[in-house]
């Protein structure tokens, strides 16, 4: 290819227009694309860029990630994931919830059946390794309730086998959420129990995250992991994580192990730990059971009592 940088000052009109022409050949050429199609190009481009300009102008904000991450299984993650995004609904806010766990619990929770699900998670993370763009995130969405959902089921299981290898691996889910950024006020993502590219993608695309915590015994075991995972992201992928809070869940209030375990877990993460807790309660469990919110099936109990003064906490430290 002729090197243009040599041209010198010779910047005639006529050596311009070649230039011009050169390069147009060359972007065709490299997109493998007609004159047709790069003009249809062109103008989808300015028109993103455009709406993007637009909504910055006005001031529209960005879509807030928050991840709901504990390496600990059954410690109420999927759960609150549920009931959070359904009482920050309820609050007005535009909400998304990502199920990013195999297990496709959140998917369950609204008693949608994930083994015939047309396209899931896993499909736009692996077009989103592939830079195949025909599947767009809203063609994944399923409308539940007055929420916004991104199914998965076991499918995520081979994520590791798919993409584990692509350059860029960490970043696939910020890529996909791209397509959405100014089209929610939230964005909840519910992790799997464990601490690989999953929960690296689910990380690097959030601003923040969310810990559960159960006081129970060893209860602190494995937080070390998630706080060097959090502060690897931090460093290594995505400089504006943070953590939002850490907060207990199934909480027995007034019995001596919970109180100890209570005060060593606030000793630990000080002004961190939110203030609510949530309660254990058995209408929490029915509600599951029946693919509810807390809100919907028992919006006196102490359950619904406990998740919305969380929600007000979220958004105060959100907020601040
Ligand atoms: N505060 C609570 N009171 C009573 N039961 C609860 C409470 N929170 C969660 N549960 C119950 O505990 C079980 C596990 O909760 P959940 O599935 O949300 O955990 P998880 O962290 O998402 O689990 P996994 O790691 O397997 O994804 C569920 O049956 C749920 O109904
Ligand atoms: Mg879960």
């Amino acid at each position: 290819m002729e090197d243009f940088t040599q041209r010198g000052g010779k910047r005639d009109g006529a050596g311009r227009k070649k230039i011009r022409e050169d390069v147009k050949r060359n972007k065709q050429w490299r997109l493998n694309v007609n004159e047709k199609e790069l003009e249809l190009l062109n103008k989808k481009f300015d028109k993103l860029k455009k709406q993007e300009l637009v909504k910055k102008l006005i001031g529209e904000e960005h879509m807030k990630v928050v991840a709901v991450l504990n390496q600990k299984g059954g410690i109420g993650k999927t759960t609150s994931v549920r009931n959070i995004g359904r009482i920050l609904n309820e609050k007005g806010k535009k909400v998304l919830l990502i199920d990013m766990d195999q297990q496709g619990n959140l998917t369950s929770s609204f008693g949608i059946d994930k083994r015939v699900l047309e396209y899931t998670i896993h499909d736009l993370l692996s077009n989103a390794a592939n830079k195949d763009f025909s599947l767009s995130l809203k063609d994944v969405i399923i409308n539940v309730e007055t929420l916004d959902l991104v199914p998965s089921n076991i499918k995520l299981a081979r994520a590791d086998y798919n993409f584990g290898n692509v350059r860029g691996r960490e970043y696939l889910l910020k890529e996909v959420l791209k397509d959405v950024e100014f089209d929610y006020d939230y964005c909840l993502i519910d992790c799997p129990p464990n601490l690989g590219i999953i929960t690296d993608n689910a990380l690097t695309a959030s601003n923040k995250v969310i810990v559960p915590m159960k006081a129970e015994k060893f209860a602190l075991e494995g937080i070390n992991d998630l706080l060097d995972t959090v502060e690897d992201i931090q460093k290594f992928y995505n400089n504006e994580l943070e953590i939002l809070g850490v907060f207990l869940n199934q909480l027995k209030p007034r019995t001596n192990l919970h109180d100890v375990l209570t005060d060593e877990i606030k000793e630990y993460f000080g002004d961190k730990l939110f203030q609510t807790a949530i309660r254990d309660s058995i209408k929490i469990a029915e509600a599951s059971a029946l693919n509810q919110s807390i809100t919907e099936y028992a919006p006196k109990s102490t359950g619904a009592e406990d998740y919305i003064s969380l929600v007000q906490e979220i958004l105060e430290r959100e907020e601040k």
